[in-house]
């Protein structure tokens, strides 16, 4: 139990750590052109993809959320967590939920953890989520994760979606602290359309459609998109997201320093700082490594960006999120001064012998 006059005037979240973890397997574009009828070409020029990362059969979810995890506690080392929140819609399992067993793996048994589940908005929406359990007093520090194996949902038949995405897992740490300092988030706009649910699916394994009873149709145990409508929708939503913030926060468009949108297709990401009149190089991507990883797209956009320099302390930074449901939203931070904890000598993440629990 929390209590929360403990946290009384320190209630903003605050970005104190960030990790990020691939796993080891490389599939490039000409990879997949001996599997399927495509070309390192189209993908290339189509969605700025060169390359992506796939969990090795028998890993899961957790396995990269825990790798993941585990770097961002190791860049915020003062930082007491009492609450895990994962973002994924590739849990490990249907139950248990994912949390708990990275919360357990992580040695921080006993806390509260939970799922968030909003597709490729769920790094923005599980944010959020992590934000309002700051605020409210309930959680006083927070490892959020956001990490799937979006291999696993992927219709080899379609090679539209099956060429764009890539697993990958990134997390932060937030915790309690003053709207005025650096690293705090700040407003938050979220949104949903759920008229246009059937532009991005994934049918089977839920109540509807379970998995036990064999499936109408195959391939609605695979992912499926209507691409060229969600591209439109996607620019389109991230673009009224930073509009919506960045006014919440008293900056001009032309005052953004950085712009973290998920990473969906390179297109998208110019489309976007067109859309907002910003010279494009104030987008950060890292599409063409790791191509879109679902909810890990925005934090493993970071690390990069840290790493290379891209993001530094004091950048003004918009961060902004679109993906099936429909849903989308967005949020703005000043850079804080972070350290990434060194890479451990292995990127190979170790499987959990015993399952997820
Ligand atoms: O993360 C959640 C949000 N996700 C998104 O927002 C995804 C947004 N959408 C996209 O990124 C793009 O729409 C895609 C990359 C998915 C597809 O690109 P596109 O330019 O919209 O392609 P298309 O589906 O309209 O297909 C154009 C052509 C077609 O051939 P024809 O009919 O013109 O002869 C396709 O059959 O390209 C063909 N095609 C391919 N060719 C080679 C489709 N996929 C491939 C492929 N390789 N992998």
């Amino acid at each position: 139990m929390t209590d929360t006059r403990a946290n009384q005037g320190t209630r903003a979240a605050v970005l104190a750590g960030l990790g990020g973890f691939v796993p080891p397997r490389v599939v490039t574009n000409h990879d997949l052109a001996g599997r399927m009828d495509t070309s390192d070409e189209w993908i290339r020029t189509r969605t700025g993809i060169r390359q992506r990362h796939y969990a090795t059969p028998g890993s899961a979810t957790s396995d990269l959320a825990v790798e993941a995890g585990r770097r961002a506690l190791r860049s915020a080392p003062d930082v007491e967590v009492d609450t895990v929140v994962v973002a994924t819609i590739t849990p490990d399992q249907q139950l248990p939920h994912t949390a708990p067993g990275v919360a357990e793996r992580l040695g921080l048994s006993g806390v509260a953890a939970l799922d968030v589940s909003a597709a490729c908005s769920g790094f923005v929406y599980g944010l959020a989520t992590c934000a309002g359990l700051i605020a409210a007093g309930t959680s006083r520090a927070v490892l959020f994760v956001g990490a799937d194996t979006f291999s696993t949902t992927l219709n080899p038949e379609d090679r539209t979606s099956a060429v764009i995405f890539g697993d990958g897992a990134g997390a932060v740490v937030l915790r309690a602290g003053s709207p005025d300092e650096p690293g705090a988030l700040g407003a938050f706009d979220l949104g949903s359309d759920g008229g246009r649910w059937e532009l991005a699916t994934i049918r089977g394994g839920g109540s509807r459609q379970r998995l036990a009873v064999a499936p109408l149709d195959p391939a609605d145990t695979y992912f499926a998109m209507d691409g060229k409508a969600m591209f439109r929708q996607a620019a389109l939503r991230m673009a009224d997201s930073a509009r919506a913030v960045a006014k919440h926060a008293g900056w001009t468009l032309d005052e953004i320093d950085r712009v973290v949108a998920h990473q969906a297709n390179l297109h998208i990401v110019q489309q976007v700082a067109y859309e907002l009149g910003l010279p494009v190089e104030r987008c950060l991507t890292n599409i063409d490594r790791v191509g879109n990883t679902v909810a890990a797209s925005i934090p493993l956009a970071m690390v990069d960006a840290v790493r290379d320099g891209g993001l530094r302390p004091g950048h003004r930074v918009l961060v902004l999120a679109f993906g099936g449901g429909l849903t989308w939203g967005g949020t703005t931070v000043h850079w804080p001064r972070l350290q990434l904890a060194p890479e451990p000598p292995t990127l190979t993440a170790p499987p959990n012998p015993g399952g997820t629990a």
